[in-house]
Protein backbone atom coordinates (compact mmCIF):
# COMPACT_ATOMS: atom_id res chain seq x y z
CA UNK A 1 0.00 0.00 0.00
CA UNK A 2 1.29 3.35 -1.09
CA UNK A 3 1.55 6.23 2.03
CA UNK A 4 -1.13 9.08 2.01
CA UNK A 5 0.06 11.99 -0.25
CA UNK A 6 1.46 14.40 1.78
CA UNK A 7 -0.70 17.03 3.04
CA UNK A 8 1.01 20.69 2.72
CA UNK A 9 2.60 21.22 6.43
CA UNK A 10 1.35 24.40 8.30
CA UNK A 11 4.92 25.85 8.59
CA UNK A 12 5.54 27.93 10.56
CA UNK A 13 2.53 26.74 13.23
CA UNK A 14 -0.46 28.80 13.37
CA UNK A 15 -0.46 28.16 17.44
CA UNK A 16 -3.20 30.33 18.29
CA UNK A 17 -5.59 28.64 15.78
CA UNK A 18 -4.18 25.10 16.58
CA UNK A 19 -4.96 25.91 20.47
CA UNK A 20 -8.36 26.46 19.35
CA UNK A 21 -8.95 23.11 18.03
CA UNK A 22 -8.36 21.38 21.69
CA UNK A 23 -11.54 22.62 23.61
CA UNK A 24 -10.15 21.75 27.01
CA UNK A 25 -7.06 24.23 26.51
CA UNK A 26 -9.58 26.79 27.05
CA UNK A 27 -10.72 25.87 30.55
CA UNK A 28 -8.92 27.61 33.46
CA UNK A 29 -7.25 25.87 36.09
CA UNK A 30 -7.44 26.96 40.04
CA UNK A 31 -8.25 30.44 38.89
CA UNK A 32 -5.16 30.56 35.87
CA UNK A 33 -5.01 29.46 32.32
CA UNK A 34 -4.05 25.85 32.41
CA UNK A 35 -0.47 25.20 31.21
CA UNK A 36 -1.14 21.72 30.34
CA UNK A 37 2.87 19.86 30.18
CA UNK A 38 2.31 15.83 31.10
CA UNK A 39 1.74 15.06 27.32
CA UNK A 40 4.27 12.17 27.52
CA UNK A 41 0.98 10.29 29.91
CA UNK A 42 -1.82 11.42 27.63
CA UNK A 43 -2.21 13.85 24.96
CA UNK A 44 -5.51 16.38 24.49
CA UNK A 45 -8.02 16.05 22.06
CA UNK A 46 -9.08 18.34 19.27
CA UNK A 47 -12.70 19.07 18.25
CA UNK A 48 -12.59 16.90 15.33
CA UNK A 49 -11.67 13.79 16.76
CA UNK A 50 -14.22 14.32 19.75
CA UNK A 51 -16.53 14.87 16.68
CA UNK A 52 -16.14 11.70 14.92
CA UNK A 53 -16.18 9.62 18.10
CA UNK A 54 -19.49 11.50 19.30
CA UNK A 55 -20.99 10.99 15.51
CA UNK A 56 -20.47 7.68 15.34
CA UNK A 57 -22.71 7.40 18.89
CA UNK A 58 -25.03 9.95 17.61
CA UNK A 59 -25.68 8.57 14.51
CA UNK A 60 -23.98 5.69 12.95
CA UNK A 61 -23.58 3.54 15.36
CA UNK A 62 -23.79 0.09 14.97
CA UNK A 63 -21.65 -3.38 15.96
CA UNK A 64 -19.26 -4.09 12.74
CA UNK A 65 -18.88 -7.41 10.85
CA UNK A 66 -22.33 -8.97 11.74
CA UNK A 67 -24.92 -7.19 10.26
CA UNK A 68 -26.39 -7.35 6.72
CA UNK A 69 -28.61 -3.98 7.63
CA UNK A 70 -27.30 -1.01 6.27
CA UNK A 71 -26.10 0.35 9.46
CA UNK A 72 -23.76 -2.23 10.11
CA UNK A 73 -22.55 -2.36 7.07
CA UNK A 74 -21.50 1.28 6.97
CA UNK A 75 -19.88 1.09 10.21
CA UNK A 76 -17.97 -1.80 8.70
CA UNK A 77 -17.10 0.03 6.41
CA UNK A 78 -15.84 2.92 8.60
CA UNK A 79 -14.01 0.83 10.98
CA UNK A 80 -12.30 -0.72 7.58
CA UNK A 81 -11.20 2.88 6.21
CA UNK A 82 -10.09 3.18 9.79
CA UNK A 83 -7.49 0.65 9.65
CA UNK A 84 -6.59 1.23 6.01
CA UNK A 85 -5.54 5.37 7.33
CA UNK A 86 -3.58 3.34 9.95
CA UNK A 87 -1.89 1.31 6.99
CA UNK A 88 -0.99 4.22 4.91
CA UNK A 89 -0.05 6.72 8.04
CA UNK A 90 3.03 3.91 9.14
CA UNK A 91 3.48 3.12 5.27
CA UNK A 92 2.71 -0.97 6.13
CA UNK A 93 2.48 -2.91 3.70
CA UNK A 94 -0.76 -4.05 3.85
CA UNK A 95 -4.51 -3.74 5.96
CA UNK A 96 -3.73 -7.18 7.06
CA UNK A 97 -0.59 -6.12 9.29
CA UNK A 98 -2.68 -3.66 11.58
CA UNK A 99 -3.99 -5.05 14.92
CA UNK A 100 -6.79 -2.84 16.48
CA UNK A 101 -5.45 -3.21 20.39
CA UNK A 102 -6.00 -1.26 23.31
CA UNK A 103 -2.83 0.46 23.61
CA UNK A 104 0.97 -0.09 23.72
CA UNK A 105 0.55 -2.37 26.50
CA UNK A 106 -1.76 -4.63 25.32
CA UNK A 107 0.25 -4.50 22.25
CA UNK A 108 3.04 -5.38 23.40
CA UNK A 109 1.91 -8.62 25.77
CA UNK A 110 -0.76 -9.74 22.57
CA UNK A 111 3.49 -10.12 20.49
CA UNK A 112 5.15 -11.21 24.11
CA UNK A 113 2.76 -14.09 24.68
CA UNK A 114 1.88 -14.73 21.23
CA UNK A 115 5.06 -14.73 19.24
CA UNK A 116 6.68 -15.71 22.98
CA UNK A 117 4.70 -19.15 22.90
CA UNK A 118 5.69 -19.86 19.69
CA UNK A 119 9.37 -18.66 19.57
CA UNK A 120 10.93 -19.11 23.35
CA UNK A 121 12.26 -22.22 24.98
CA UNK A 122 14.44 -22.81 27.87
CA UNK A 123 17.88 -20.82 27.64
CA UNK A 124 16.43 -18.53 25.17
CA UNK A 125 17.33 -14.47 25.58
CA UNK A 126 14.75 -11.72 24.82
CA UNK A 127 16.71 -8.52 24.44
CA UNK A 128 15.75 -5.32 26.25
CA UNK A 129 16.38 -2.08 27.37
CA UNK A 130 17.52 -0.47 31.05
CA UNK A 131 15.19 2.77 29.64
CA UNK A 132 12.18 0.35 29.30
CA UNK A 133 8.84 1.64 30.04
CA UNK A 134 7.08 -1.15 32.29
CA UNK A 135 4.98 -2.13 29.62
CA UNK A 136 8.42 -3.24 27.56
CA UNK A 137 9.65 -4.96 30.99
CA UNK A 138 6.89 -7.05 32.52
CA UNK A 139 4.85 -9.14 29.75
CA UNK A 140 8.60 -10.05 28.64
CA UNK A 141 9.55 -11.27 31.97
CA UNK A 142 5.89 -13.40 32.27
CA UNK A 143 6.72 -14.56 28.40
CA UNK A 144 10.55 -15.73 30.10
CA UNK A 145 9.30 -17.07 32.65
CA UNK A 146 6.75 -18.98 30.97
CA UNK A 147 9.81 -20.13 28.60
CA UNK A 148 12.45 -20.93 31.17
CA UNK A 149 13.96 -17.65 28.80
CA UNK A 150 16.17 -14.95 30.33
CA UNK A 151 15.54 -11.68 29.88
CA UNK A 152 19.21 -9.18 28.86
CA UNK A 153 19.32 -5.39 29.54
CA UNK A 154 21.34 -2.84 27.24
CA UNK A 155 22.63 -0.41 29.54
CA UNK A 156 22.23 3.30 29.80
CA UNK A 157 25.32 5.88 29.90
CA UNK A 158 24.78 8.88 32.17
CA UNK A 159 23.67 10.85 29.31
CA UNK A 160 20.49 8.79 28.99
CA UNK A 161 21.53 6.94 25.92
CA UNK A 162 21.95 2.94 24.90
CA UNK A 163 25.44 2.04 25.24
CA UNK A 164 25.90 0.22 21.70
CA UNK A 165 28.60 -1.25 22.24
CA UNK A 166 27.19 -3.29 24.72
CA UNK A 167 23.87 -3.89 22.94
CA UNK A 168 26.74 -5.49 20.41
CA UNK A 169 27.80 -8.01 23.08
CA UNK A 170 24.49 -8.94 24.50
CA UNK A 171 23.54 -10.41 21.75
CA UNK A 172 24.41 -14.13 21.59
CA UNK A 173 23.30 -17.15 19.14
CA UNK A 174 20.32 -17.70 21.97
CA UNK A 175 19.36 -14.16 21.37
CA UNK A 176 15.67 -14.60 19.88
CA UNK A 177 14.17 -10.98 20.26
CA UNK A 178 15.03 -7.50 20.45
CA UNK A 179 12.15 -4.42 22.06
CA UNK A 180 13.53 -1.50 22.57
CA UNK A 181 11.34 2.15 23.26
CA UNK A 182 11.64 4.26 20.33
CA UNK A 183 11.56 7.09 22.06
CA UNK A 184 11.88 7.27 26.13
CA UNK A 185 9.07 8.62 28.17
CA UNK A 186 11.14 9.51 30.96
CA UNK A 187 14.37 11.28 29.41
CA UNK A 188 12.76 12.10 25.45
CA UNK A 189 15.72 10.31 24.38
CA UNK A 190 14.99 9.11 20.42
CA UNK A 191 17.12 5.83 20.31
CA UNK A 192 19.35 4.84 17.71
CA UNK A 193 16.73 2.57 16.37
CA UNK A 194 18.22 2.01 12.83
CA UNK A 195 21.69 0.83 14.04
CA UNK A 196 19.72 -1.49 16.68
CA UNK A 197 18.11 -3.06 13.95
CA UNK A 198 21.15 -3.62 11.69
CA UNK A 199 22.41 -5.33 14.55
CA UNK A 200 19.68 -7.49 15.42
CA UNK A 201 18.92 -8.19 11.52
CA UNK A 202 22.74 -9.23 10.68
CA UNK A 203 21.80 -11.94 13.70
CA UNK A 204 18.59 -12.96 12.28
CA UNK A 205 17.06 -11.45 15.57
CA UNK A 206 13.05 -9.51 14.86
CA UNK A 207 12.75 -6.68 16.26
CA UNK A 208 9.60 -4.74 18.29
CA UNK A 209 9.77 -1.07 18.87
CA UNK A 210 7.68 0.72 20.95
CA UNK A 211 6.36 4.07 19.25
CA UNK A 212 4.25 5.59 22.46
CA UNK A 213 5.98 8.53 22.49
CA UNK A 214 6.84 8.53 18.96
CA UNK A 215 3.87 9.02 17.12
CA UNK A 216 2.88 12.41 18.59
CA UNK A 217 6.17 14.23 17.55
CA UNK A 218 7.91 12.13 14.58
CA UNK A 219 7.11 10.73 11.50
CA UNK A 220 6.60 6.53 11.39
CA UNK A 221 7.65 4.67 8.40
CA UNK A 222 7.82 0.87 8.94
CA UNK A 223 9.38 -0.30 5.81
CA UNK A 224 12.18 2.67 6.43
CA UNK A 225 12.93 1.58 10.08
CA UNK A 226 12.99 -2.25 8.92
CA UNK A 227 11.28 -3.76 12.24
CA UNK A 228 9.33 -6.57 12.65
CA UNK A 229 6.59 -5.04 14.90
CA UNK A 230 5.49 -1.69 16.22
CA UNK A 231 2.94 -0.49 18.73
CA UNK A 232 1.87 2.81 20.08
CA UNK A 233 -1.68 4.37 22.04
CA UNK A 234 -3.90 6.30 20.41
CA UNK A 235 -4.45 8.72 23.75
CA UNK A 236 -0.72 9.60 23.11
CA UNK A 237 -1.62 10.78 19.05
CA UNK A 238 -4.17 13.37 20.13
CA UNK A 239 -6.62 10.19 19.70
CA UNK A 240 -9.01 8.21 22.22
CA UNK A 241 -8.27 6.30 25.09
CA UNK A 242 -8.59 2.00 24.87
CA UNK A 243 -7.19 2.35 21.38
CA UNK A 244 -3.65 1.19 19.89
CA UNK A 245 -2.18 -0.40 17.01
CA UNK A 246 -0.02 -3.78 16.58
CA UNK A 247 2.03 -3.48 13.21
CA UNK A 248 3.62 -6.52 12.69
CA UNK A 249 4.99 -8.14 9.47
CA UNK A 250 2.64 -10.06 7.99
CA UNK A 251 4.67 -13.57 7.79
CA UNK A 252 5.23 -12.97 11.54
CA UNK A 253 1.65 -12.22 12.48
CA UNK A 254 -0.08 -14.60 10.20
CA UNK A 255 2.64 -17.89 11.77
CA UNK A 256 1.86 -16.75 15.23
CA UNK A 257 -1.07 -17.96 17.51
CA UNK A 258 -4.41 -16.21 18.31
CA UNK A 259 -4.18 -13.76 21.61
CA UNK A 260 -7.38 -14.28 22.96
CA UNK A 261 -10.49 -16.76 21.52
CA UNK A 262 -14.18 -15.41 21.00
CA UNK A 263 -16.07 -13.86 18.55
CA UNK A 264 -15.32 -12.17 15.13
CA UNK A 265 -11.44 -14.24 15.21
CA UNK A 266 -12.98 -17.36 13.94
CA UNK A 267 -13.99 -19.16 10.85
CA UNK A 268 -15.09 -21.99 12.15
CA UNK A 269 -16.42 -23.21 15.41
CA UNK A 270 -16.95 -27.00 16.17
CA UNK A 271 -16.35 -28.61 19.94
CA UNK A 272 -13.65 -30.45 18.68
CA UNK A 273 -11.88 -27.99 17.14
CA UNK A 274 -11.59 -24.31 15.41
CA UNK A 275 -10.23 -22.61 12.69
CA UNK A 276 -9.34 -19.10 12.77
CA UNK A 277 -10.10 -15.98 11.11
CA UNK A 278 -7.40 -14.64 8.37
CA UNK A 279 -5.22 -11.57 9.54
CA UNK A 280 -5.84 -9.15 10.77
CA UNK A 281 -8.97 -10.63 12.59
CA UNK A 282 -7.39 -13.46 14.09
CA UNK A 283 -6.05 -10.74 16.85
CA UNK A 284 -9.36 -8.99 17.37
CA UNK A 285 -11.61 -11.11 19.39
CA UNK A 286 -14.95 -9.56 20.75
CA UNK A 287 -16.22 -6.63 19.81
CA UNK A 288 -13.18 -3.93 19.23
CA UNK A 289 -13.41 -0.36 20.12
CA UNK A 290 -14.76 0.93 16.56
CA UNK A 291 -15.80 4.72 17.96
CA UNK A 292 -11.74 4.54 19.33
CA UNK A 293 -10.47 3.77 15.77
CA UNK A 294 -12.44 5.88 13.85
CA UNK A 295 -10.97 8.49 16.75
CA UNK A 296 -8.10 7.40 16.22
CA UNK A 297 -8.28 8.11 12.20
CA UNK A 298 -9.27 11.47 12.78
CA UNK A 299 -6.43 12.11 15.11
CA UNK A 300 -4.32 10.79 12.32
CA UNK A 301 -5.75 13.24 9.75
CA UNK A 302 -5.68 15.92 12.30
CA UNK A 303 -1.53 15.55 12.58
CA UNK A 304 -0.97 14.42 9.29
CA UNK A 305 -2.69 18.42 8.63
CA UNK A 306 -0.24 20.48 10.48
CA UNK A 307 2.84 18.13 9.29
CA UNK A 308 5.61 16.27 11.88
CA UNK A 309 8.21 18.78 10.46
CA UNK A 310 6.32 21.87 11.93
CA UNK A 311 5.55 20.11 15.00
CA UNK A 312 9.05 19.29 15.65
CA UNK A 313 10.16 22.53 14.87
CA UNK A 314 7.68 24.12 17.30
CA UNK A 315 8.56 21.53 19.56
CA UNK A 316 12.49 22.16 19.13
CA UNK A 317 12.06 25.90 19.79
CA UNK A 318 10.12 25.02 23.21
CA UNK A 319 12.52 22.56 24.25
CA UNK A 320 15.36 24.70 23.64
CA UNK A 321 13.85 28.02 25.89
CA UNK A 322 12.86 25.15 28.56
CA UNK A 323 15.71 23.63 28.71
CA UNK A 324 17.67 27.12 28.99
CA UNK A 325 15.68 28.31 31.25
CA UNK A 326 15.99 25.51 33.90
CA UNK A 327 19.75 25.37 33.58
CA UNK A 328 19.67 28.69 35.26
CA UNK A 329 18.35 27.40 38.40
CA UNK A 330 21.01 26.18 40.73
CA UNK A 331 18.81 23.88 42.29
CA UNK A 332 17.57 21.92 39.16
CA UNK A 333 19.28 18.76 38.03
CA UNK A 334 18.30 17.48 34.63
CA UNK A 335 18.07 13.71 34.14
CA UNK A 336 20.68 13.04 30.81
CA UNK A 337 21.53 14.88 28.06
CA UNK A 338 20.86 12.82 25.11
CA UNK A 339 22.19 14.35 21.95
CA UNK A 340 18.95 13.21 20.09
CA UNK A 341 15.40 14.07 21.67
CA UNK A 342 11.70 15.19 22.05
CA UNK A 343 10.42 17.33 24.02
CA UNK A 344 10.63 15.33 27.17
CA UNK A 345 12.60 15.69 29.86
CA UNK A 346 12.50 14.55 33.98
CA UNK A 347 14.59 16.72 36.39
CA UNK A 348 14.71 16.89 40.06
CA UNK A 349 14.72 19.64 42.89
CA UNK A 350 17.19 19.95 45.36
CA UNK A 351 15.37 19.62 48.44
CA UNK A 352 12.13 19.98 47.16
CA UNK A 353 10.62 16.31 47.04
CA UNK A 354 8.96 15.61 43.12
CA UNK A 355 5.33 14.88 44.72
CA UNK A 356 5.70 18.10 46.27
CA UNK A 357 7.29 19.72 43.27
CA UNK A 358 4.00 18.33 41.42
CA UNK A 359 1.68 20.01 43.74
CA UNK A 360 3.02 23.41 44.29
CA UNK A 361 3.12 24.12 40.44
CA UNK A 362 -0.66 22.78 40.21
CA UNK A 363 -1.15 25.38 42.23
CA UNK A 364 -0.12 27.56 39.38
CA UNK A 365 -2.38 25.84 36.98
CA UNK A 366 0.91 23.64 35.62
CA UNK A 367 0.28 20.31 35.10
CA UNK A 368 3.65 18.17 35.11
CA UNK A 369 4.16 14.40 36.31
CA UNK A 370 5.53 13.78 39.43
CA UNK A 371 6.79 9.99 40.18
CA UNK A 372 8.69 6.88 38.35
CA UNK A 373 6.90 7.22 34.88
CA UNK A 374 6.31 3.53 34.78
CA UNK A 375 10.42 3.52 34.41
CA UNK A 376 11.39 2.30 38.11
CA UNK A 377 14.77 0.29 36.92
CA UNK A 378 15.76 4.03 35.17
CA UNK A 379 15.20 5.77 37.73
CA UNK A 380 17.07 3.38 39.88
CA UNK A 381 19.68 3.47 37.20
CA UNK A 382 20.31 7.62 37.74
CA UNK A 383 20.02 7.23 41.54
CA UNK A 384 16.53 8.83 42.00
CA UNK A 385 13.16 7.48 43.17
CA UNK A 386 11.19 9.59 41.26
CA UNK A 387 11.32 12.53 39.07
CA UNK A 388 9.48 15.71 37.72
CA UNK A 389 8.62 15.69 34.35
CA UNK A 390 7.33 17.87 31.76
CA UNK A 391 6.32 16.82 28.52
CA UNK A 392 5.19 18.76 25.31
CA UNK A 393 3.21 18.96 22.69
CA UNK A 394 2.63 20.58 19.17
CA UNK A 395 0.08 23.23 21.52
CA UNK A 396 2.17 24.29 23.80
CA UNK A 397 3.81 27.75 23.76
CA UNK A 398 6.73 29.32 25.13
CA UNK A 399 4.47 31.55 27.29
CA UNK A 400 3.62 28.11 28.95
CA UNK A 401 7.38 27.01 29.07
CA UNK A 402 7.96 30.39 30.43
CA UNK A 403 5.04 29.36 33.32
CA UNK A 404 7.21 25.81 34.03
CA UNK A 405 10.19 27.95 34.70
CA UNK A 406 8.96 30.30 36.91
CA UNK A 407 6.97 27.76 38.63
C1 LIG B 1 7.10 4.29 26.03
C2 LIG B 1 5.79 3.81 26.55
N1 LIG B 1 5.42 2.54 26.35
C3 LIG B 1 4.24 2.08 26.77
C4 LIG B 1 3.35 2.88 27.42
C5 LIG B 1 2.04 2.33 27.84
O1 LIG B 1 1.06 2.91 27.08
P1 LIG B 1 -0.51 2.56 27.36
O2 LIG B 1 -0.73 2.85 28.81
O3 LIG B 1 -1.24 3.51 26.47
O4 LIG B 1 -0.72 1.14 27.00
C6 LIG B 1 3.70 4.20 27.69
C7 LIG B 1 2.79 5.08 28.44
O5 LIG B 1 3.20 6.01 29.08
C8 LIG B 1 4.94 4.68 27.22
O6 LIG B 1 5.31 5.94 27.43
Amino acid sequence: MKPAPALPAAQPLDIVRVREDFPLLGRPMRGRPLVYLDNANSTQKPRSVIDATSRFYSEQYANIHRGVYFLSQEATEAYDRARARVAAFLNASSVREIVFVRGTTEAINLVASSWGRGNLGPGDEVLISAMEHHSGIVPWQMACRAAGAHLRVIPVDDDGELILEEAERLFTSRTKILSVIHVSNALGTVNPVGALVAMARSRGVPVLLDGAQTISHRAVDVQDLGCDFYVFSGHKLFGPTGIGVLWGREALLDAMPPYQGGGNMIELVTFETTTYAPLPYKFEAGTTNIAGTLGLASAIDYVAGIGYDAIAAHERKLLDRLLGGLSTIPQVRLIGNPKERVGVFSMTVDGVHPHDAGTILDLEGIAVRAGHHCVQPLMARFGVPATIRASLALYNTVEECDALVAG
